[in-house]
């Protein structure tokens, strides 16, 4: 099977789901300039396991004091992790075989974003500045939120990294599919321009998945699905081709799917695998979760 891609040449089409399985290993067995949009949010390079327990509370041996001082009993529901422990100079090199392989299976009009945070953004765009070119760099977004502890030694870090780059010369931007956002000084740009809101710019503030909406898995590190709506409406068309290789709970292919995009989710953890099954299991919501 062969697909168009717009530029001349052709490429098998890739295969389409979720899969278990190591990505540099399956990324091997991808065909040339196939995808159109690649979306990663590898392990940071943070050095430590990445652990996140959910609770159930009203049973278990545990006790909590709650709001009014009221104690409620409490258990562990469910514990998912994945390593995060490489030496930065192996994760480096980690890295880079996969950003290689990224590169060859994006078609030429392709893109790629790459989520980090401040642990291994530097390094990760001069390899990325080695595989696509610097010219070939479009933005580094950040994303900033809100959230977790306050250390009282520095600013507290509340932003992720994600960079940007195009394969080619000409690349996707669909900026009227993009949400808009309010204009900072209303008042000073019309009420027809104040109503339509603004394109956002590369600063981007969203919180994470709060702990109580209906799209958080349990999984750690998952991704709020607005993030992804906002690069996915972006970087890519209809009936266009989206790979994550590592997808964790599937948040890229949960909307991908709601999108009418294709998609191939590659995780090499078997909870996340199945988290991502499950949540593709479900009927498809049309809309725009809930920011
Ligand atoms: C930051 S999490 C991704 C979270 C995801 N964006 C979400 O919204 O749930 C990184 C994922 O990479 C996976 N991973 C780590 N090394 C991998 C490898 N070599 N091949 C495939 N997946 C890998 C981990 O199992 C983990 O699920």
């Amino acid at each position: 099977m062969t697909m168009e891609d717009g530029s001349g040449t052709t490429g098998a089409a890739p295969p389409e789901g979720v899969v278990l399985g190591e990505a540099l290993e399956i990324l091997r067995h991808l065909p040339d300039a196939c995808v159109d949009l690649v979306y990663i949010d590898p392990p940071f390079g943070t050095g430590q396991e990445r652990r996140l327990a959910s609770i159930r509370t009203g049973s278990g041996e545990g006790v909590r004091r709650g709001f009014g001082g009221r104690l409620y009993r409490w258990e562990v529901a469910s514990v998912h992790a994945y390593r995060d422990d490489m030496p930065m100079e192996e994760y480096l090199a980690f890295l880079y075989q996969r950003l290689r392989e990224a590169h060859r299976v994006l078609r030429p009009t392709g893109s790629l974003y790459l989520h980090l945070d401040f642990h291994a953004a530097h390094h990760a765009r001069l390899l990325l500045d080695e595989i696509f070119g610097c010219e070939r760099f479009l933005n580094e977004i950040i994303w900033a939120y809100d959230y977790g502890g306050r250390p009282r030694d520095r600013w507290p870090r509340k932003h992720d990294n994600i960079l940007w780059y195009a394969k080619g010369p000409t690349w996707t931007f669909e900026r009227d599919a993009v949400d808009r956002i309010p204009y900072m000084a209303p008042s000073l740009v019309g009420r027809e321009k104040a109503a339509r809101g603004k394109l956002p710019n590369d600063v981007w503030w969203m919180t994470i998945v709060p702990t109580n909406s209906r799209e958080r898995t349990g999984y750690p590190t998952q991704k709020p699905e607005r993030l992804l709506e906002r690069i996915i409406a972006a970087s890519s068309r209809p009936g266009d081709f989206v790979l994550d290789f590592f997808a964790g709970s599937g948040t890229t292919g949960v909307v991908a799917r709601r999108l009418g995009r294709r998609y191939l989710l590659v995780d090499s953890n078997p909870e996340a695998v199945a988290i991502a099954r499950r949540r593709l299991a479900e009927p498809v919501e049309r809309g725009l979760p809930l920011g």
